[in-house]
């Protein structure tokens, strides 16, 4: 498992969100984390109803009101802190986590 630093805690929005894309190898990795206070969860940026990306702008995941993960697509609602899609065409499955941690104010992802 590797180890990537993705930025630093506070260029993150609070609550908000953010992605990155990094090539390791022949590997793109597409991913993306949202910010509430001092706590951080980082998914891959995938769907689970079509397996495309969840937002329609650069760094948007979230829902108007900032408390759910939304895709953009077909605006499948997903809880915050642990992805599961509670409502939309996937309702029931889970978007796919990556360990993330924050330390000394620098988030960094396993993946
Ligand atoms: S692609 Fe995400 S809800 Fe359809």
């Amino acid at each position: 498992m590797s180890r990537r630093v993705l930025c630093r805690l506070d260029e993150i929005p609070d609550p908000g969100s953010k992605g990155f894309e990094f090539r390791e190898g022949d590997m793109l990795y597409a991913l993306f984390v949202v910010r509430v206070g001092e706590r951080v969860v980082a998914y891959e940026n995938s769907c689970p109803h079509t397996d495309g990306p969840l937002d329609w702008m650069p760094g948007q995941f979230l829902a108007p009101e900032k408390d759910m993960i939304q895709c953009a697509t077909h605006g499948a609602l997903f809880r915050i802190e642990d992805g599961h899609c509670l409502a939309g065409p996937c309702t029931g499955e889970n978007l796919t986590p990556l360990p993330v941690h924050v330390e000394g104010g620098t988030v960094a992802v396993e993946f």
